[in-house]
């Protein structure tokens, strides 16, 4: 018998309830004017990293780990000049999906305040404007 506890991603919905999620989330940024240029032209890739980074979060399968090794996301976001207001978008967005993707309880607290957490510890820059103009970038492989 397995006694362990449902996992956030379970309880969720699995695969289906994610993918809905990051679909949902993806829509509101391309449709925001501020947060739209801080991303890739292309969104695909970063769609899908984002979803197999929140299933294996959450606790589905490890395929993050398996095609990009440790998530290292403080690190990663660097390249994008993340300050107060872009971040209290992206976790508006992130918090608007997950109520349309009507995530059950406990599923959705426990969501709700991984992101108003970690989003916060991704803030890299502040919104002094003269900091914004010294800003490049990042060179697309
Ligand atoms: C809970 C907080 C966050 C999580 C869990 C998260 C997660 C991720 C993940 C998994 C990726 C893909 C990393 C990879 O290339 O392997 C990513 C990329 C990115 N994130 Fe975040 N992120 C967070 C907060 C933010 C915030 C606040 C912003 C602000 C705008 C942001 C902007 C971006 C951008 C611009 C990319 C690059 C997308 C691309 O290369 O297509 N993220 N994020």
């Amino acid at each position: 018998m397995d006694v362990s506890e449902p996992s956030v991603y379970e309880i969720a919905g699995g695969d289906p309830a994610f993918q809905k999620l990051v679909d949902v989330f993806y829509a509101r940024v391309e449709a925001d004017p501020v947060l739209r240029p801080l991303f890739p032209v292309d969104l695909e890739p970063g769609k899908r990293w984002q979803f197999l980074f929140l299933t294996q979060f959450f606790g589905g399968p490890p395929r993050y780990a398996a095609e990009r090794g440790h998530p290292r996301l403080r690190q990663r976001h660097f390249p994008f000049p993340i300050d107060q207001q872009a971040r209290d978008r992206w976790l508006a967005h992130m918090l608007a999906a997950i109520d349309e993707t009507a995530i059950p309880e406990p599923a959705r607290s426990e969501m709700r305040t991984y992101f108003e957490r970690a989003s916060a510890f991704m803030i890299n820059a502040d919104v002094e404007p003269d900091n914004l103009m010294k800003w490049q970038p990042p060179k697309q492989s």
